[in-house]
């Protein structure tokens, strides 16, 4: 297997192992990528991205100096007031540590812990992003490696969609969150998806709290930074191009990147696509709920 198949990945219903390995390969692929680059060091972020276009929901800003300020906004509009002073989080799926790291820098978790699939981010996570207080571990959203009740807070941004069987994951959440602990997640879904996905996760015993539409959000984001993001790889658009690894490492960034006129960005645009942000909280057991919260 070359660089040239990178961006081909099997079907996940059917070939959901396959599936996972491929996708270990791909996100491999991108962090040589990016580490490759000048400010590769300093990219924490694989995600899409959040402008403001009001009402918004984050109580907190990004700072000037902050490095892809719309992705550290994504964090706090999913974050909004949810109390994370003293809390135990799992970020599942951290990537190259961006969700952590805001965590860490604008609240006082009691700590974060940070898991993704893939080994290169965890490698780059523990080399460039671990701080006191965070933790960093490879493991599949789908069999988290943690004791039930282990976390106060689950957040989930923009991973989710690579996971073969997403109730398994919901389920996972639910075991690993303290009863009443919030799962903050965002993702993109197929229009037609959210419906079932909410119930999904009503049935793991996650009562969805909201369900925001931030897709123009997203898209504001992308129509400022994807050229420009894209451009700092030197990369020429797939069309232009007949050697297959070139066009390859075109699809992969414009699946990481969603730049104007890409498939993901015209898929969002014309609406068949959804960017949303779901808090959900794991409900208390009948019984701990009749005996009311001073005995709990
Ligand atoms: C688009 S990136 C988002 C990363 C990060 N959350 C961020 O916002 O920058 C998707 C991430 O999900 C991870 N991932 C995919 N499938 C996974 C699984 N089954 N378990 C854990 N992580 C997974 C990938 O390795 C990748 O790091």
């Amino acid at each position: 297997m070359t660089d040239h198949d990178v961006y081909d990945l099997p079907d996940k219903a059917t070939a959901p192992e396959a599936f996972k390995s491929r996708i270990q390969r791909f996100y491999g692929y991108w962090n040589r990528r990016v580490d490759g680059l000048p400010f590769g060091e300093v990219s924490l972020f694989m995600n899409w991205g959040y402008l403001p276009s009001g009402p918004d929901e984050a109580r907190l800003l990004p700072r000037p100096d902050a490095v892809n300020a719309s992705s550290v906004r994504l964090i706090l509009e999913l974050v909004g007031d949810t109390e994370l002073t003293g809390r135990d989080v799992l970020d599942v799926g951290c990537g190259r540590g961006g969700t952590v790291h805001t965590l860490l820098g604008y609240f006082q978790p009691r700590e974060v812990t940070g898991i993704d699939l893939t080994p290169e981010n965890i490698a780059f996570c523990r080399r460039a992003v671990a701080a006191p207080r965070s933790r960093f571990l490879e493991g599949d959203a789908e069999q988290l490696p943690f004791p039930d009740q282990s976390f106060d807070v689950v957040t989930n941004v923009e991973s989710s969609h690579c996971y073969p069987t997403i109730a398994r994951f919901y389920a996972e959440v639910t075991r690993v969150l303290r009863p009443g602990g919030v799962f903050l997640y965002t993702d993109v879904f197929d229009r037609d998806e959210v419906t079932a996905r909410r119930a999904e996760m009503s049935a793991c015993g996650l009562d969805v709290l909201s369900d925001r539409d931030i897709t123009p959000n997203v898209m504001l984001a992308r129509a400022a930074e994807g050229a420009s993001q894209l451009a700092g790889f030197g990369t020429a658009p797939a069309a232009e191009t007949d050697d297959p690894t070139a066009q390859s490492d075109a699809r992969v960034l414009d699946l990481v990147m969603a730049r104007p006129g890409s498939d993901m960005q015209v898929a969002m645009t014309e609406g068949r696509l959804s960017y949303r942000i779901l808090r959900a909280r794991k409900r208390a057991r009948l019984a701990s709920r009749l005996r009311g919260p001073q005995r709990d």
